[in-house]
C-alpha cells in the first residue's frame, strides 16, 4: 500500500491491489474499510449476485432415499414424512425413471421385508427385498446410481443393527452379516454399499468381502459420523426399524463428540472407505466443515428424516416459504462442505431449480 499527500488532497493507493488508486474524500480514510469498501456493491442486481455466488446446488448434487417394502402392493403413504412412501415391488421402475430423467445424482435403497427374525436374514437373502429392488431400478434406468443402505434394523425382529445376544448387539459376528448384506446388494447390481450399522470395523470387512468375491471395483461410501439422534424418529416409522428394547447409543455415536466423529472418519478411510458421510447434517455443519478441512475424499451429509420433517411441518402451517427454506438449508449443507447430499427434498429441489 502507498500513500500519498497533496495540498488538501490525500490519495491513498491500493486496497486489493498496488495499482487500484482511490482519490480519497476529505475525511480519513482506513484503508480497506468503509466507504472504499461497500460490499452491497456486488449485491445491486441479480446478474452480479449470480456472478459472485460461491456455493450452487445441482440436482446431481441429490440421493433420494426410497423405502421398498416386500409387505405390501400399493404404495404407503409415510404420515409423519409428507410426500413419501413406502413403494412395493413393481413400481420401481416408474420411480426409477422420473429420478434420472430429473438428473438426480442416485438414489439410496432402504428395505422392508415380509418376515424379520433374529438375525436378519432377509438382508443378505439373494431374492430379498432390496436385491430385487436394485434389479427392477437398473432394468429400468440403467445409468442412475443405486446405492444400499447395508444394515440390519430392518430386518431384525428385534430392530438393532446387529446380532444380539445376552441384550447387547455383538460387534464381531455382525460383521460377517453385513459382509454378505454388502456382497448380496453387489451380485445383484448395486454401484454404491453404504454400511450404516456403527460396527468397529465394518468397511474393512466389507472391503475384503467385496474384493474376495469379484466386487474389488466397486466403492463403499461409509456412514462414518452417525450420530444416536432424535431426528431419525420419522425413518424409523418409515422404515419400520425402531429398537424393540433398549436405543442405538451403544453403537451411534454421542452428539456431543466433534473430535470422535474425525477419528471415525479417519479410521473408515483407513479401512478403504471411498466416500464419508456425516449423518443428521444440520445439527452437525460443524462436524462436516471440519472433515471437509481435513480430508480430501467425497464428503456425503444425510439430511435426515426429522429435519425433513419439520421443515414440511412448518410449511403446512404456513409459517414457512417452503421452497425457499428448502434450498436455503440445502445450500447450508453444501456450504459447509458436502459434496453429496442425501436428501428426501431430492425430487421437489431438483424441480426447482429447473424452475425460472
Ligand atoms: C439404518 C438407518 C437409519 C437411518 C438411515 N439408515 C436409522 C437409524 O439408524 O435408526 C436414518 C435416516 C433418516 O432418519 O432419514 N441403520
Amino acid at each position: 500500500m502507498a500513500l500519498e499527500t497533496g495540498g488538501d488532497r490525500r490519495v491513498v493507493a491500493a486496497t486489493d491491489t498496488a495499482t487500484d488508486t482511490i482519490v480519497a474524500p476529505r475525511r480519513p480514510v482506513v484503508a480497506g474499510g468503509f466507504p472504499a469498501r461497500r460490499l452491497r456493491r456486488l449485491r445491486r442486481n441479480e446478474g452480479l449476485r449470480r456472478l459472485v455466488r460461491e456455493t450452487t446446488l445441482q440436482p446431481d448434487d441429490f440421493i433420494y432415499p426410497l423405502f421398498v417394502s416386500e409387505a405390501i402392493t400399493e404404495p404407503a403413504p409415510i404420515t409423519s414424512m409428507p410426500g413419501q412412501a413406502q413403494w412395493p415391488l413393481g413400481t420401481l421402475a416408474h420411480q426409477a425413471r422420473q429420478i434420472a430423467a430429473l438428473g438426480i445424482g442416485g438414489v439410496i435403497l432402504f428395505g422392508i421385508p415380509a418376515v424379520k427374525d433374529e438375525l436378519g436374514s432377509g438382508a443378505y437373502a439373494a431374492d430379498g427385498v432390496v436385491q430385487r429392488a436394485i434389479r427392477e431400478i437398473k432394468d429400468a434406468a440403467p445409468d442412475l446410481v443405486v446405492v444400499t443402505d447395508v444394515c440390519l434394523c430392518e430386518y431384525t425382529s428385534h430392530g438393532h443393527c446387529g446380532l444380539v445376544r445376552g441384550g447387547v448387539v455383538q460387534n464381531d459376528e455382525t460383521l460377517e452379516l453385513l459382509a454378505r448384506e454388502a456382497v448380496s446388494h453387489a451380485a445383484a447390481g448395486a454401484d454404491v454399499v453404504a454400511p450404516s450399522d456403527m460396527m468397529d470395523g465394518r468397511v474393512a470387512a466389507l472391503r475384503e468381502a467385496l474384493d474376495a468375491s469379484g466386487y474389488a471395483d466397486l466403492p463403499i461410501l461409509a456412514y462414518s459420523a452417525k450420530f444416536a439422534s432424535a431426528f431419525y424418529g420419522p425413518f424409523r416409522e418409515a422404515a419400520e426399524s425402531a429398537p424393540q428394547f433398549g436405543d442405538r447409543r451403544g453403537y451411534q455415536m454421542d452428539p456431543a463428540n466433534g473430535r470422535e466423529a474425525l477419528r471415525e472418519v479417519e479410521l473408515d478411510v483407513l479401512e478403504g472407505a471411498d466416500m464419508v458421510m456425516v449423518k443428521p447434517a444440520l445439527p452437525y455443519l460443524d462436524v462436516l466443515a471440519r472433515v471437509r478441512d481435513r480430508w480430501n475424499l467425497p464428503l456425503a451429509a444425510y439430511n435426515v428424516s426429522g429435519e425433513y420433517a419439520m421443515l414440511k411441518a412448518a410449511a403446512a402451517n404456513g409459517w414457512l416459504d417452503e421452497r425457499r427454506a428448502t434450498l436455503e438449508l440445502l445450500g447450508g449443507i453444501k456450504r459447509a462442505g458436502a459434496d453429496v447430499i442425501i436428501t428426501y427434498h431430492a425430487i421437489e429441489a431438483a424441480r426447482w431449480l429447473g424452475e425460472p
